[in-house]
């Protein structure tokens, strides 16, 4: 049996901070709306950077936090709906600016639950045997597709990268990965992609924007979540006091907070940072746990469940032992 665990975590954010005081020069807003729904203060946005660029941050500070060679990496999976090209993909890019050997490197889009995707890819992808030490990465910059004149969305997203590097380990830490998704047909979160256009006609693709219907995905995370958190406790024989720790993803306060009333489970054993980030999509799973170490709320040893939701609709949870 090939057990595996986290090595090291690591994160990124751009510099650059717009507060809800700046949103509301922007849009129509004010703090108190966005404090009040969200918990949401202020979030990082890119102005030269790109998707590239955060992965590239995270993932160095993550290999050192780890002290793990980078020619010591056999697998790369970075989460993104942002990707900086269709291809190549910011997995392939990331392998040349970190000196990777030429190892097996790709992206995968799962909305805001990516980087729990990429996690149970990798994860089991070690346990298999063909691998044995793994970058995984969540990088966004979701500004990028924000319509900046929609205040029912622009207030919500912000940029940043976390990464992980999991590897083999003598005993089993990452107990468990499960993901699902359901059809969002009816475009409840959603971001277009080209349309298909007359080869005859030269016409200039335009980017879309993100569209959301805010209640629909409010009704479906605060759904899946506790029932992700649920489905975990019970595969794996354990009850919510065994765990030390939650780390949600970051999409706003309101959700984890009506989560974890669901589930019964103390608010401040639930991780938060929403306040100084926003929603920053694949990002903010990674992000949270890392700076959940750092601040040392997350010790070796602790047990934590860490879950997300997402567009498309997916959904992912894993209970790891740091
Ligand atoms: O990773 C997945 C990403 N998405 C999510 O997780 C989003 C889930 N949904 C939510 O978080 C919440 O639905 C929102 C925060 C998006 C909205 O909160 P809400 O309590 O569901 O508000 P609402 O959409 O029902 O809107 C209430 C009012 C509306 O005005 P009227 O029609 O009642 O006059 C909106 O126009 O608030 C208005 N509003 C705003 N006002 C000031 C919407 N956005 C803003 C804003 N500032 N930024």
């Amino acid at each position: 049996m090939i057990y595996t665990e986290i090595k090291g975590t690591g994160s990124y954010v751009p510099s650059r901070v717009l507060t809800n005081e700046d949103m509301s020069k922007i849009v129509d807003t004010n703090d108190e709306w966005i404090v009040s729904r969200t918990g949401i203060k202020e979030r990082h946005v890119v102005t030269d950077e790109y998707t590239i660029d955060l992965a590239e941050h995270a993932s160095k500070k993550a290999l050192e936090d780890a002290n793990v060679d980078p020619k010591d990496v056999d697998l790369v999976i970075v989460a993104t709906v942002t990707p900086d090209n269709a291809f190549p993909g910011i997995a392939q890019l990331l392998q040349k600016r970190l000196g990777l050997n030429e190892v097996m490197c790709f992206d995968v889009n799962a909305a805001c639950s990516g980087f729990l995707y990429v996690l149970n890819i990798a994860d089991k992808m070690i346990k298999s045997g063909a691998y044995k030490t793994a970058l995984i990465v969540g990088a966004e910059t979701l500004t990028r597709l924000t319509d900046w004149s929609d205040r029912n969305t622009c207030v919500l997203f912000g940029d940043a990268a976390g990464a992980m590097v999991i590897g083999t380990s003598e005993t089993n830490k990452i107990k468990d990965v499960i993901c699902g998704s359901k059809s969002d047909d009816e475009g409840m979160l959603i971001c277009k992609g080209v349309d298909t256009k007359d080869p005859h006609v030269n016409a200039v693709s335009t980017q879309d924007h993100i569209h959301m219907n805010g209640r629909e995905v409010f009704k479906f995370a605060t759904r899946i979540m506790p029932q992700t958190i649920k489905d975990l406790m019970e595969r794996n024989n354990m009850e919510l006091d065994d765990l030390n720790y939650i780390v949600a993803h970051q999409a706003n306060a309101r959700i984890i907070d009506k989560a974890a009333r669901d589930l019964k489970y103390p608010m401040d054993k639930m991780f938060m940072n929403i306040q100084k980030y926003g929603n920053t999509s694949a990002a903010s799973v990674p992000l949270a746990i890392d700076e959940a170490i750092k601040e040392k709320k997350l010790k070796k040893g602790d047990l934590f469940a860490t879950v997300a939701f997402g567009g498309g609709f997916t959904w992912g949870g894993a209970l790891i032992e740091l």
